[in-house]
């Protein structure tokens, strides 16, 4: 590229024929321009070109850069958040350690670099020259940045670009207040670099400050220490003093207010749904105790919770001090706070000890899920926990079936090189991971295991591990000892459901089981027999009907037990799904329509638009999805658009 280059300085199409023409010409002026043209190549390549790699490797699977040779440790980020252009523009200084080379490779995605400059007193900047190498799918390009022994930092100018898979930005009619637009990043699994050159894998973590200008009407809040005020003039300034990953770093815009909860956890949100998050979410100090009696001390300065418009293609997503939530948790009885215990547990299992890469995933969600489990048993009881545990459990036999038994991404650890790693976000990770963890519980005793879990987080605490460092580990601080016959390798490395998945049962689950069983065309069940049902139950009893009950039965659930306008959305999307799948929904459309406008998390769209295609009705999903696609995320874009076969 970098001889293209030169050979275009000198306007020559043809450099070979050009370089055949010179030396067949006997007299010295040939040669000499010859000398000349080689020089100015080879002065091209080394001193304004470094070649940009155009693949990962496999320690970072998803990431181009090559923290072994130089390390990014710790970023200054000044940015200006512009939303009439829809754009971050700015700088990203990254202080850096260098172990070897002579270049510094960070990732971008559909980034606008300006300019990038190296200090080697700290203080002073030159110049310096970098290249950008090819477009990879999934995966943006590789920026090489040629250093000095001495470079401290670097620092890059850069602007985000249109497609900016990493951000969201919400007009105000997508708000509750409708007043004022709103931005939030997803960064997770690999979209940071898409508004922050970094290095882009979660396993480099570095400490972060930064300077954000925003409209002066708005609230800005990063996974960071947080302002809990407006500033009149819009700029705001964070720390992250724990060095995290860059999939943990965020931010927020908007019209948003600070409610306290309790001595570390407080609620953002939109004026409109502050006060009702603050409610719903009031028990989350006792989660937080609940959990440092499992795992440990609390690591983090504060714990926050941010509610956003329903466009969040996630339930919840960990953001350190700041987890990100979707607004259809709060739902007024507390049915949902599972979910915050799970965030709240990846404060340990994710943001403590994170997966070294995506290909390690179940670490981070596996052990969330366990932590999340027993969270949930000590604060709420263990009737609770079994339900959850059953529900999940039931998402991850249906994976198994869809995908085969034989299928190597139903084991723990996964290969995603050369794939999406979002893939990986799969019941596996969660369930299998989780039960493996409840598995080592049963077989080692509680007192054991916690012990165990307290020193593991303290050995690991801001450090990143794979899945044969847990292992092992786990062997050595436990199994050895206590459960050396353990089928460890089944579990993690095998595909499919393990020979003894442990076994969890509920009598409320199994009366339901006995219910549905019975039900069909002419004896749905009535309101006195299905009383006071929790949320769970109730989503168990939707899974469990039968798939083609006809529509006298279908609209008799309906009366007695109001789905259709269930104030609950894991209920909603679960009787949508189904009503589609047995030709009920023709009677709902327009509620159906309505959730698929309003929800845009991918778990609630993605079985009801796969009912839609399932039962022919593809046309249709097309058109709806069309319409309501400008409200969801990339993340649920590129989850959804296969599915109803959209293409740009
Ligand atoms: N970290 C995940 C969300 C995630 C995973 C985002 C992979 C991007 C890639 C988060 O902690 C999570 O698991 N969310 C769940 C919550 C549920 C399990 C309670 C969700 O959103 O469904
Ligand atoms: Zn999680």
């Amino acid at each position: 590229m970098a001889t293209n280059t030169c050979f275009a300085l000198y306007n020559i199409s043809d450099p070979l024929k050009f370089i055949t023409m010179l030396l067949t010409k006997p007299s010295g002026v040939g040669l000499g321009v010859l000398i000349l043209i080689l020089f100015s190549i080879f002065s091209c390549n080394t001193l304004s070109s470094v070649s940009a790699p155009s693949d990962t490797t496999d320690a970072h699977p998803h990431s181009f850069s090559r923290p072994d040779e130089v390390k990014a440790t710790h970023l200054d980020l000044d940015i200006k958040v512009d939303f009439d252009k829809k754009q971050i523009e700015g700088t990203a200084k990254w202080d850096i350690q260098i172990i070897k080379g002579d270049k510094l490779i960070l990732d971008t995605w559909d980034l606008e670099i300006e300019k990038v400059t190296i200090s080697e007193d700290g203080n002073a900047e030159t110049s310096s020259s970098f290249s950008l190498g090819p477009e990879k799918e999934d995966l943006g390009r590789s920026l090489a940045i040629s250093i000095t022994p001495a470079t401290k930092w670097v620092k890059v100018y850069y602007k985000t670009g249109q497609a900016c898979p990493a951000l969201l930005w919400l007009e105000p009619s997508q708000t509750l207040g409708k007043q004022l637009p709103l931005l939030f990043s997803q960064g997770q699994p690999n979209l940071t670099r898409s508004w922050i050159p970094c290095q882009d894998t979660p396993g480099v973590k570095f400490t972060y400050n930064a300077k954000v200008q925003v409209p002066a009407a708005m609230l800005c809040l990063m996974s960071a220490n947080n302002p809990r005020e407006k500033r009149a003039d819009g700029q705001y300034n964070f720390t992250m003093e724990n060095p995290v990953p860059a999939y943990l770093v965020a931010i927020a815009a908007g019209d948003l207010v600070y409610e306290q909860i309790g001595p570390r956890a407080g609620v953002y949100g939109e004026p409109a749904i502050a006060e009702q998050a603050y409610v719903e979410f009031n028990r989350v100090e006792s989660f937080i105790e609940a959990a440092e009696s499992i795992a440990g001390p609390y690591r983090w300065n504060g714990f926050d919770i941010l509610v956003l418009p329903p466009s969040f293609p996630f339930g919840g997503m960990e953001n350190p001090q700041l987890t990100f939530v979707t607004p259809t948790v709060v739902v007024g009885d507390r049915s949902m706070v599972s979910l915050i215990a799970h965030e709240l547990a990846h404060s340990w299992s994710g943001n403590l000890v994170t997966n070294a890469s995506w290909n390690d995933f179940w670490l981070n969600e596996g052990i969330t899920t366990y932590l999340e489990w027993r969270i949930m048993e000590a604060t709420e009881g263990k009737d609770l926990r079994d339900m959850i545990i059953l529900n999940g459990l039931e998402d991850f036999k249906k994976e198994v079936a869809a995908l085969g038994e034989d299928n190597m991404d139903t084991a723990l650890k996964v290969d995603l090189k050369g794939r999406n790693p979002v893939v990986g976000m799969s019941s596996t990770a969660y369930e299998k991971g989780a039960n493996f963890m409840l598995l080592v519980e049963q077989s080692v005793g509680r007192e054991k295991m916690d012990a165990f879990l307290k020193k593991y987080f303290n050995d690991f605490a801001f450090k990143t591990i794979t899945t044969e460092e847990f292992i092992a580990y786990l062997k050595t601080n436990l199994l050895n000892k206590y459960a050396p016959g353990l089928n460890v390798d089944e579990w993690v490395y095998q595909p499919g459901i393990p020979s003894n998945l442990p076994e969890t049962k509920s009598e409320k689950f199994a009366r339901l089981d006995e219910i549905t069983s019975k039900i069909n065309a002419w004896s749905s069940p009535t309101r006195t027999i299905l009383s006071g049902l929790t949320a769970q139950e109730w989503v168990y009893f939707i899974n469990k009907l039968p798939k083609e009950l006809d529509n006298r039965t279908m609209k008799s659930l309906d009366l007695n037990f109001n789905f259709t306008s269930s104030n609950n959305a894991e209920i909603k999307a679960a009787w949508f799904a189904l009503t589609i799948y047995n030709g009920y929904s023709e009677n709902i459309m327009p509620q159906i329509k309505d959730f698929l406008h309003k929800v845009g998390r991918t778990k609630f769209l993605e079985p009801i638009y796969t009912s839609f295609v399932k039962r022919g009705f593809k046309e249709q999903a097309l058109e709806i999805y069309i319409s309501a696609r400008p409200f969801y995320h990339s993340l649920a874009r590129e989850k959804l658009d296969p599915v109803v076969g959209f293409t740009k």
